[in-house]
Formats: C-alpha cells, structure tokens, sequence
C-alpha cells in the first residue's frame, strides 16, 4: 500500500479549497470602521458590520454596528504636533450642510448604569487620542480596548460599542472587537483642512 506523507494531503487540501486573498493594507483620508470580533463568540455575527450611529438628540448620536449599513464615513483630523502627542480626533461629517462630529468616549466619570463608558458620535471635537494605527489601520485609544454589547437603547436593542482601560473586564455577553479602517475612494467630496491620510484594509482584487 502506497502511503502519502502527510504534507502532500495537506498541499492537495491547501489547494483544493479556494481561501480569499487577504485585504492589502493601503492609506485614503476616508475610512469607515467595522468591527472584527473572535469568530467563535456568540455575537460574531457582527463580523464586517459597520459602525454607524443611533440616533440619540440633535448633537448626540451612539456609535453602533448595523447590518446591512454602509456606515459613516470618518477622517483623522489634527495637526502634525497632535498626532505625535496623540491628542487628534477621529472625525465624520454629519448633518446638511455636513459638518464635523466627533467620536467620544465617555469618561471614567460618565459611566452607563452598568459602569460603562459608551462612544458616541457628537457635533463638535471628539476625543482627543482616538486614531488609527499607522499598521494595520485599527483604530486605538488609549492602551485599552473597544467591546460591543448588546445594548437597549433609547429605540430598543442595538451593537453598541464601548470601551475599557486594560485593567477592567469586558462585561459578561459582550465581546471584544478589533476596530478596522476599511478604505473609502472619494472621502465624501468634503474638504477637510487638517484632515490626513490614515492607514486602512483595502479588500483584495
Ligand atoms: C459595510 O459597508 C460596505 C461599503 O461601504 C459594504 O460593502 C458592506 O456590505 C457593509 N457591511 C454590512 C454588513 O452592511
Ligand atoms: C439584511 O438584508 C438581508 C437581505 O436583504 C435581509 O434578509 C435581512 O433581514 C437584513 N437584516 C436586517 C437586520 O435588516
Ligand atoms: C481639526 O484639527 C484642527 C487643528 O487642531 C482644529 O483646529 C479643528 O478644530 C479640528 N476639527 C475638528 C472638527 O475637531
Ligand atoms: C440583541 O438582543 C435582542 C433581544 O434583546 C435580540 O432580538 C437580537 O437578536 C440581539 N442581537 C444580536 C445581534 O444578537
């Protein structure tokens, strides 16, 4: 009897099951942002969803993930000094005509009734140190992370997104996710005077 040496059947395997190209890391001005959890969490559905807002007052939005959402389109906004000292913001255009809001995060003050700190989308500058690595294009604060629970909002359930220093805990049900900068052509046809390019995935052809 003939044996295969077991590298052979996985080279055959290899080559029988088309796999996807991974996504080039590229650079634009405009990005939007998915969220990457573990893929065996219960909420990893949420792979690939965009973040987008929910709608809370006139000048005061929570940074969700939908479906079947395009998402917003955000910018690096700062000046060369504020990115070096890490004190830029991460900003997207809202409202006709556009004008820019930024994405907060609520302070070790400003905590949910579960002791939460919430990001939300907000007319004016956000906070300060919420950027994109220069590799991969994952968005930071801090040195803590983003986490999304399944929250109930003021219109009912939504993939909310919040955040934690590295010494806390993710609440139990909700996941930790990455924040990936996916590439956006064109930027929204906005000018942005101390917007910069980021790094951002670009899907591969
Ligand atoms: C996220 O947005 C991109 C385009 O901006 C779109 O192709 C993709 O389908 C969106 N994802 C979801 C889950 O809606
Ligand atoms: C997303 O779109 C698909 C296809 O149009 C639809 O079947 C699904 O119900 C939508 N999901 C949500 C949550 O709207
Ligand atoms: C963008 O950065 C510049 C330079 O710091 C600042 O003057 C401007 O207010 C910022 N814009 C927003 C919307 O934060
Ligand atoms: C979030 O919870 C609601 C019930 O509270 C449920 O209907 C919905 O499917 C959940 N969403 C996800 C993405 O798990």
């Amino acid at each position: 009897m003939h044996l295969l040496h077991p590298l052979t059947i996985i080279i055959a395997l290899a080559a029988a099951i088309p796999s996807p190209s991974p996504p080039s890391i590229s650079k634009s001005p405009a990005f939007r942002i998915n969220a990457n959890p573990p893929p065996s969490h219960p909420l990893s559905t949420i792979q690939n969803w965009n973040f987008s807002s929910y709608h809370i007052s006139a000048c005061s939005s929570r940074a969700v993930f939908s479906p079947n959402s395009t998402g917003r389109t955000f910018y690096a906004n700062g000046t060369d000094a504020e990115f070096s000292s890490r004190t830029a913001t991460l900003n997207t255009d809202g409202g006709t005509p556009p004008w820019p809001w930024g994405v907060s995060v609520a302070g070790p003050d400003e905590v949910d009734e579960e002791g939460r700190r919430s990001v939300s989308i907000a007319c004016g500058r956000g906070t300060e140190g919420v950027q994109v690595a220069e590799w991969p294009g994952t968005v930071y604060y801090e040195t803590g992370s983003w986490y999304v629970c399944n929250a109930t909002l003021v219109y009912g359930p939504a993939m909310a997104l919040f955040w934690r220093t590295k010494v806390e805990r993710t609440p139990e049900g909700c996941v930790n996710v990455e924040l990936q900068a996916w590439c956006v052509d064109g930027g929204g046809g906005v000018e942005h005077a101390f917007g910069r390019e980021s790094t951002c995935y670009r899907a591969a052809l």
